[in-house]
């Protein structure tokens, strides 16, 4: 038989060693683990080791229990729970069944711990929905100006155009995100206030952070004012990015310029990251030196330049060569078109040479067949 997984979350010292006990006694092939740290942890926890089952105390759980078990079915969906409580009280019990809990037990557990166990190794799983993997993709700028912020907001734009899937705008820019501001979507909320709720985030939380610019994309700004102290820890960026992809299927972040704090906390959970520079000399040494630090990020890391003139003083090929990686795109010159939409409160007109480049290179990242556009026009240069 195959071993089981478990992860006891137990508060009460005497409930717990009795639950342990019988695990140990339990004729079923048990591998358990204890945990005794803080909601948030947990959570964490869960979606690392993914345990076929969870005993939960009912008491350890840190808001209503409701919130609390759909907090755990978004992190680890195949996680079964079983609530525990310290005494058969049908009240409790009631409430953890209506709450989503798959069993409930209470000791002594001798001889209905292994039982409960057995039911969740041979359950079929057609409970289960499965959980959605929205992709995360992050755009930092090799230097201020590069354009990263004006990627994030056109190419999430783009994404959701051209896939009609539901996408995230997230400004991870904290000290000077402007990508509420760009989109349109002023909010009193902030990536800060997703961070400070973790434990009680839910998709009703969520709904309420986020703005919608339009259905199906929707942009949860940087904060208005940020102090250090605010500095984000990174495992709870991890697990706010990891929320956000059971909310959406796509997830733009903007993580503003150079290899800063915030970028380097969240590389390991984005799917890609793009380098966004310029030819301007200072850029091209910003970008050599991030790709030279990333060297062992493989395909995840894709380098754009942006603000390519007509005429370059080097060829796309001399530059590959230098900075020893090729270009996933290269976009054209427009100031004065991003200068009038921005001016007007828009973003750029899709008919303009660079907004086709950007739709290119969306339907690139999506992997789906570019959109007809009536121009014809070359995707580098
Ligand atoms: N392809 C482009 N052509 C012309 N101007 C651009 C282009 N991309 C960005 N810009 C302009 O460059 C400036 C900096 O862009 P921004 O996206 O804020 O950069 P970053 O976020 O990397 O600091 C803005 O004024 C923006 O309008
Ligand atoms: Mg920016």
């Amino acid at each position: 038989m195959s071993s089981v997984k478990v992860l006891l979350s137990i508060k009460d010292e005497n409930v717990a060693r009795k639950a342990v006990d019988a695990l140990r006694e339990s004729s079923t092939n048990v591998s358990f683990e204890q945990h005794d740290s803080d909601w948030t942890s947990l959570l964490e926890r869960l979606v690392k080791l993914k345990p076929d089952a969870l005993l939960l105390d009912v008491g350890s759980a840190p808001t209503d229990l409701a919130v609390a078990i759909r907090q755990i079915k978004l992190q680890a969906p195949r996680t079964k729970i079983v609530a525990i409580h310290s005494v058969d009280d049908p009240k409790i019990i009631l409430a953890a069944m209506r709450a989503g809990a798959n069993e409930f037990l209470h000791p002594p557990f001798d001889e209905s711990l292994a039982p409960a166990l057995d039911r969740i190794l041979n359950s079929s799983d057609v409970d289960v929905v499965p959980s959605s993997r929205g992709k995360i993709i992050g755009f930092l700028s090799a230097k201020g100006g590069c354009g990263a912020t004006t990627l994030a907001c056109h190419i999430a734009w783009e994404l959701q155009n051209q896939t009609r899937k539901n996408v995230l705008l997230a400004d991870l820019d904290l000290t000077s995100g402007l990508v509420g501001f760009l989109m349109k979507t002023p909010s009193s909320y902030s990536i800060l206030d997703a961070i400070k709720n973790l434990s009680r985030l839910d998709d009703s939380l969520w709904k309420a952070l986020i703005v919608e610019h339009r259905p199906s994309l929707s942009v949860i700004p940087a904060p208005a004012t940020y102090t250090r102290w605010d500095h984000p820890e990174e495992s709870q960026l991890t697990q706010a990015l990891q929320f956000m992809r059971t909310q959406h299927d796509w997830i733009i972040l903007d993580l503003g310029r150079s290899m800063n704090s915030i970028a380097a906390a969240v590389l390991e959970e984005i799917d890609q990251l793009f380098l966004v520079s310029t030819l301007e000399v200072v850029a091209l040494h910003g970008l050599k030196s991030i790709v030279h630090g990333l060297f062992d990020q493989g395909e995840k890391l894709q380098l754009v330049l942006n603000r390519t003139p007509k005429m370059m003083d080097i060829s796309t090929q001399e530059l590959e060569k230098i900075l020893g990686r090729s270009l996933y795109a290269a976009l054209p010159n427009d100031y004065m078109g991003l200068y009038q939409s921005y001016s007007s409160g828009n973003l750029l007109n899709s008919n303009t040479r660079l907004a086709q480049h950007f739709g290119l290179l969306a339907a690139k990242i999506a992997g789906v067949p570019p959109m007809k556009s009536k121009k014809k026009f070359a995707f580098f240069g």
